[in-house]
């Protein structure tokens, strides 16, 4: 990992909690780049310059930051809240331990602001939410971009949610067993997340304008700019 402080964390935080272990075995890296390169050109990454100032929010492990990478991009960078999960990434972005509702930035110095299934973990909405998108604004330049692509209940989220809870579906499948571990610990903020969607996208679109909005497999895909 570049630039961060987890290099110098004591061993015994090192150690995922059971959250992260869920996480981490539910898709290989390879698999997840592949489904991040796949997302991110779907959502117009194939047409911007290659020196833009992308910052990855809530970005994990960071692989989608790898994704970013092989698409081409060279002014990468990454926030995540766990010193565990951003110590995994072993790139060239440059990643900082820090909370989304505060940004490590200065104002309008950001070309795109990428999330990727981070925003449905903030504890209180929609109080979190304004917080985290003020400062998104506040750092962002004004013809950037901002992306988002979280859980949003369609008939294939719901769908997967009544598979992944049957016993055996969950001892055959790495995967699924994976899912409903971490819907079990994220269970509060998930639920409070699927709730309320047209609060979220009131409060999506009183801080950006959209340029894409769309609604697949599961997942609300937002694109936005400054407003
Ligand atoms: C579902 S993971 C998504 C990680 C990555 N974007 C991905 O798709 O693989 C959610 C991430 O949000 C991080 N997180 C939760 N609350 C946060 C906050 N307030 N600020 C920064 N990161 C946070 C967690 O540590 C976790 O890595």
């Amino acid at each position: 990992m570049s630039g961060t402080q987890a290099n110098s964390e004591a061993p015994a935080t090192r150690t995922p909690n059971p959250w992260e272990a869920a996480y981490l075995r539910f898709e290989t890296p390879e698999e997840e780049i592949r489904k991040f390169t796949g997302r991110l050109n779907r959502l117009g990454a194939h047409q911007w310059p290659r020196d833009v100032e992308i910052v990855e929010l809530f970005c994990g492990r960071g692989n989608g930051l790898v994704a970013l990478e092989r698409l081409g991009f060279t002014r990468l960078e990454g926030v995540d809240l766990s010193p565990r999960l951003l110590a995994q990434y072993k790139g060239p972005a440059k990643c900082m331990v820090a909370d989304c509702r505060k940004l490590p930035f200065l104002d309008r110095t950001k070309d795109v602001l990428v999330v990727q299934g981070g925003l449905h973990h903030l504890p209180n909405l929609p109080a979190d939410l304004e917080q985290t998108f003020s400062e998104m604004q506040r750092v962002l330049r004004k013809t950037g971009l901002v992306i988002f692509v979280e859980p949003w209940r369609t008939p294939f989220l719901t769908f997967v949610h009544f598979v992944c809870e049957i016993p055996w579906v969950r001892r055959l499948s790495r995967k699924m067993d994976a899912l409903a571990t971490m819907t079990e610990h994220e269970i509060r903020t998930y639920t409070q997340w699927l709730g309320q969607p047209e609060l979220i996208r009131k409060v999506a679109r009183a801080h950006f304008l959209p340029v894409h909005e769309s609604f697949s497999r599961g997942k609300w895909n937002f694109v936005g700019t400054a407003r």
